[in-house]
């Protein structure tokens, strides 16, 4: 027996030594015990004088076993951590993943510069709805149903009398209904035409621009107009302004800028006349007024509109009105700061 218990104490023993993983030392507790069960079950050959020294001994050898298991369990527990640890560990001086920030597009600058330029001047801004009725978009604005002028806009009809606005001027009748003279209101937003080619997309943005007050005059549009110019382009552009036609306006006028490629001596992108056609504007129909409720014996006022991504595409050097709207990363990482 004794032997038994020896032969046991010392293989056990040394296996325990060599287990490296909780698993392995519970499985050799395991083993251990049931080797142990089948010792003790000698116990009844024994003579019945030497079975109280037998139990003393079996007892004092499991105690001793455990103790050997306990240590070595904070051993490979130890062990264990570490190689987790180990296997865990992370690099902190890795470079991270970097993940891109967004910018601005290149006619939110535009506007967000206009806005800047014009605020500058006293402008508030008002901005109406994308979906306009007939009579906002259009009669009011002196452009009755069976008006040539209509021709000039495609228009996008949702029903009879409602439509998506094709300009912005539509925001001039709802403040000037609003609100009495003075009036200095700046009103962005997006427009939609049925209209597609390089120069043209169907949905695209525009600025309107309305003052009315006692003793406004067309000098006065071309002097803002000047001030706009120079800070939107370089100090050395020049306006001029063309004698057109809008329903809105009278009289009404077209507004070219200087070149900004070649200054005005011509080059292709003013095809060769030095000028490029900016936007339209004039002096507010006095029947426009009336529709508003404004006197025009008492009023008068100037408007102007123009096509955000046409700024754009000049002040950038764009020559596809199709790229603004891609999206495509390539072309707008150009134009963060
Ligand atoms: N609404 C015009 C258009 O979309 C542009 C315009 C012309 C606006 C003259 C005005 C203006 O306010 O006075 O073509």
């Amino acid at each position: 027996m004794k032997e038994k218990i020896e032969s046991l104490r010392e293989s056990i023993s040394s296996a325990i030594d060599e287990a490296v993983t909780g698993r392995g030392l519970y499985e050799l507790k395991v083993k251990f015990q049931t080797e142990l069960k089948g010792i003790m079950s000698g116990m009844k050959d024994l003579p019945k004088e030497e079975r109280p020294t037998f139990g003393k001994v079996v007892n004092e050898f499991k105690q001793a076993m455990e103790e050997l298991f306990e240590a070595r369990a904070v051993v490979v527990r130890k062990m264990e951590l570490e190689a987790q640890y180990e296997k865990e560990r992370v690099d902190i001086t890795m470079p991270g993943k970097s993940y891109k920030a967004g910018a601005l597009h290149p006619i939110t600058l535009v506007k967000n510069e206009l806005i800047d330029i014009f605020a500058g001047m006293g402008f508030k801004v008002f901005e109406g709805p994308e979906i306009e009725t007939d009579y906002y978009n259009f009669t009011a604005l002196n452009t009755p149903k069976d008006h040539p002028a209509r021709d000039m806009q495609d228009t996008f009809y949702l029903a009879d009398n409602l439509l998506l606005r094709t300009q912005t001027s539509a925001g001039q009748i709802r403040v000037m209904e609003k609100n009495a003279p003075p009036i200095k209101i700046l009103s962005p937003g997006r427009v939609f035409r049925s209209d597609d080619d390089a120069t043209h997309s169907p949905m695209f943005h525009q600025m309107e621009g309305l003052v009315v007050d006692k003793g406004i005059t067309l000098c006065d549009l071309q002097g803002m107009l000047a001030e706009f110019a120079r800070k939107m382009f370089t100090s050395s552009t020049k306006v001029r302004l063309r004698p057109s036609y809008f329903p809105f306006t009278e009289p009404s006028v077209e507004v070219d800028l200087s070149c900004s490629e070649c200054g005005g001596k011509g080059c292709r992108l003013c095809k060769g006349t030095g000028w490029i056609e900016v936007l339209g504007a004039g002096m507010v129909n006095r029947r426009v007024l009336e529709n508003c409720g404004v006197d025009p014996d008492e009023y008068t006022g100037f408007a102007f509109g123009m096509g955000i991504e046409r700024i754009a595409m000049l002040k950038y050097g764009v020559n596809n009105i199709k790229t603004l709207f891609e999206n495509d990363t390539r072309f707008l990482e150009q134009f963060e700061d």
